[in-house]
């Protein structure tokens, strides 16, 4: 007998498109005849047996919006052998075959360890930084860049009105995708990331010369993980090594004004961009994805990954895929600062 009932979960910090793998992953397994769960609050659901039925109806209205109507956390309870045997026995109890985890590594790896438990898991990358190995591609990441586009584009003409420089602070904590593709496609003068050493020297340099040949407003974007001489740093110089949310920006923009002359505003987009309809490139992605996880429940796969490699649809074995590095575009970011002012 195939597979009967299958859970659902988001987990890890919320992405746009999440409603939408969730509504893909609720209707394909309806219509392969399989009944869903889904559980609220990403694991704490199982732990706590706070599952709600899913149908057709209950992911009607959802493709377009933003966060997740399952609700999401991150679980330090899960990580303990008790909170992962008490999830193990939710799903025994409801008769739960499968599970598919909508999230990021940390949610994978929670996957890996429940597969490991007897429930066979699924993961379904899902976060705006783009930063699992595995995938060309997750689920939230054009959504949030076209975020920082838009409010890019926004501070360009204030600071075009006054002559000013902009630093556009954005997420990725470790990994500067949004930074990247966000500072291309915002026609960013310069762009700061957690992959690439920078001295405050460079850049004084670059905004210098930049004014210099008569630019008029001048455009940072920094990743919230980007240090600066090989140190994350604050206004109070040095943080123990923990992103702060808006301290290189307040930091930059302090010094970039106070050494060039140049008046200097900070803006840290935060989590506005974690928000937000999801763009049509994410509600496709999202659909594939969760989409061809419940075809690998039905066909008996667990412990996999499900992916994007040259736009192909692919899985992985999910250690293998945690143990995977990313490698960083280097290409791209030469480009980027050879079509920079
Ligand atoms: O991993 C996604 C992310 O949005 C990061 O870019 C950011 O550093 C982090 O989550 C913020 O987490 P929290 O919502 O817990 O503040």
């Amino acid at each position: 007998m195939g597979v009967k009932r299958i859970g659902v979960l988001t987990s890890g910090g919320d992405a746009p498109g999440m409603n939408a793998a969730v509504r893909a992953v609720v209707r394909s397994a309806l219509h392969e005849g399989m009944e869903v769960l889904g559980s609220v609050r990403g694991y704490n659901g199982l732990i706590h047996d706070e599952l709600i039925e899913m149908s057709i109806r209950s992911v009607t209205d959802t493709i377009h919006r933003g966060g997740t109507s399952l609700f999401t956390a991150r679980s330090p309870e899960f990580r303990t052998e008790e909170g992962m045997q008490k999830a193990v026995d939710t799903c025994k109890r409801h008769g739960i075959e499968g599970v598919v985890v909508i999230g990021g590594d940390g949610s994978f790896r929670g996957a890996r360890d429940l597969t490991a438990r007897g429930i066979p898991c699924i993961g379904v990358p899902a976060t705006i930084d783009n930063d699992i190995s595995c995938t060309e591609v997750t689920i939230g990441y054009d959504t949030a860049t076209n975020t920082v586009v838009d409010m890019a584009d926004k501070l360009r003409d204030t600071s075009q009105s006054h002559d000013r420089c902009s630093v556009v602070e954005v997420m990725g904590r470790h990994a500067g995708w949004i930074a990247l593709y966000g500072g291309i496609a915002g026609g960013a003068d310069v762009i700061l990331l957690p992959e690439i050493e920078f001295t405050l020297e460079d850049i004084v340099r670059k905004v210098e010369l930049l004014k210099a040949l008569g630019q008029r407003e001048i455009i940072i974007v920094v990743s919230e993980g980007a240090t600066i001489g090989g140190k994350l740093l604050t206004l109070d110089e040095e943080t123990k090594g923990e992103v702060r949310l808006g301290g290189i920006a307040s930091f930059l923009s302090t010094k970039l004004e106070t050494i060039t002359g140049i008046e200097t505003r900070y803006c840290v987009l935060g989590h506005v961009q974690r928000g937000g309809n999801p763009s049509a490139r994410d509600r496709v992605l999202a659909a594939r994805l969760g989409h061809y996880a419940v075809q690998m429940l039905k066909e008996g796969k667990s412990n996999r990954v499900v992916a994007v490699q040259n736009e192909q649809l692919v899985d992985y074995d999910i250690t293998e895929a945690l143990d995977m590095k990313k490698p960083f575009d280097m290409d791209m970011y030469r480009m980027a600062n050879e079509i920079s002012g």
